[in-house]
């Protein structure tokens, strides 16, 4: 009787609103979050009342965005398959948590997305709707309509008086694009073809590296367990903060990546982002944990890394295998603060210092001159041990004499 849909205000989810009251003829109620995907927000409002929405939810969320969700993703510094810093994987579970929510305050017995059926976004947002009110009711138009080509979707637009603009009418396939305030991502278009280069006009958050300044940027990032919090002395809010490091990333043609990925669904997909923040957090904060962290703990946390980044690119944020791999993860940040200073120079980003007063590093016990501190001697018993099997091994395989 009455749905939640997550809607954009752009061409398709304004398909959907459509396609929802025309299909089952129950009353819609709009989500539209500021995620930082650099789009106002608020002419969704006047879309949804044209369609004759009541209930519209216009919200900025970019703070509990990257408080809540962007940060802690960076406290294991997550990536998948190496390279995906998953900007939009960690934006899901937050528009579904609003999209369920939404749906108690309003008495709403469904939640609508706009992601299709071939995607991991599906997966994503659904998981979360059912971690969250196990009885919800789902529904994914693009897995039930017969709207399936770009051609039928403006034609069903234009006979429902839903204004389609001049550049999604011509027959080119557009980018299919999610952006937020830690990414913008494309696929599709000439993506498809994974030998094809990317265009330079489709970037939007950064300038290419040969374009970028010829002087570097020198930046100090703050951290104060885990989290950066001020940059060059400054404190800023974590929203502020991303906005910044994106700025800065930006300018000096950081954060790029053109990736072939694996789909929990089953199938390779090209994608290329741009994740200008990002890009610079991880490499700042791998300074940072180098010298506040204890090897045990770092290198533990480096084997569990792979599996959160996993389980957040397939949608089991809301899990408790993620709740109980965060736990562990904030657990080491108690002491990764201080500050680390860096070199943003085209496409790179390169550390030249780092300090904390929870330092581990030890320039008595390191340095290459005398100290008073260590025994040289002392490694000569420990490499032995470390041998003995090796030395074993060796003696009866190959150089016993027969
Ligand atoms: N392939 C990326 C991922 O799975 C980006 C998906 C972008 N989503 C979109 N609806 N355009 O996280
Ligand atoms: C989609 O919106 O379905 C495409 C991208 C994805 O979910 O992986």
């Amino acid at each position: 009787k009455k749905v939640v849909l997550a809607y954009s205000g752009g061409l398709d989810t304004s398909i959907i609103l459509k396609w929802l009251q025309n299909t089952y003829g129950c009353e819609v109620v709009t989500f539209t979050a500021d995620l930082g995907q650099g789009e106002e927000v608020e002419p969704a409002r006047k879309k949804a009342e044209a369609l004759g929405i009541k209930d519209i939810f216009i919200e900025d969320v970019r703070e509990e965005f990257v408080r809540d969700y962007v940060f802690p993703m960076f406290r294991s510094n997550a990536l998948y398959e190496g390279v995906y810093l998953l900007g939009t994987s960690i934006a899901r579970p937050l528009i579904a948590k609003r999209q369920i929510e939404i749906a108690q305050e309003t008495g709403a017995d469904a939640v609508c997305h706009g992601a299709t059926g071939k995607g991991n976004d599906q997966v994503r947002f659904e998981l979360g709707y059912y971690a969250l009110k196990p009885d919800i009711r789902v529904i994914a138009p693009w897995r039930e309509w017969e709207l399936n080509s770009r051609t039928s979707l403006i034609q069903y637009a234009e006979a429902n008086g839903i204004e389609v603009p001049a550049s999604k009418k011509s027959g080119e396939a557009p980018y299919s694009m999610d952006a937020n305030l830690l990414h913008i991502s494309y696929e599709g278009n000439i993506l498809e073809d994974p030998w094809a280069a990317p265009e330079e006009d489709m970037f939007t958050r950064s300038v290419s590296p040969e374009n970028a300044p010829d002087v570097p940027t020198s930046v100090e990032i703050e951290f104060e367990q885990g989290d950066p919090v001020a940059i060059d002395g400054v404190y800023l809010s974590p929203a502020a903060m991303l906005t910044k490091l994106n700025e800065l990333g930006g300018a000096n043609g950081i954060g790029r990546s053109d990736i072939v990925e694996s789909r929990f669904i089953g199938m390779k997909s090209r994608g290329v982002y741009e994740t200008p923040g990002g890009t610079i957090l991880l490499q700042a904060r791998r300074a940072m944990e180098s010298i506040c962290l204890d090897r045990g703990q770092m290198h533990l946390k480096d084997e569990l890394m792979p599996k959160y980044a996993e389980l957040l690119y397939n949608g089991f944020w809301w899990s408790p295998e993620r709740e109980m791999l965060q736990a562990a993860i904030d657990d080491t940040q108690k002491f990764v603060s201080g500050v680390v200073r860096l070199k943003l120079y085209k496409g790179n980003v390169m550390v030249t210092g780092r300090k904390s007063k929870y330092s581990l590093y030890d320039e008595e016990v390191v340095t290459f001159e005398e100290d008073s501190v260590y025994d040289q001697k002392d490694a000569q018993g420990f490499i032995k041990l470390q041998a003995l099997r090796l030395r074993t091994l060796a003696q009866s395989r190959y150089l016993s004499k027969d």
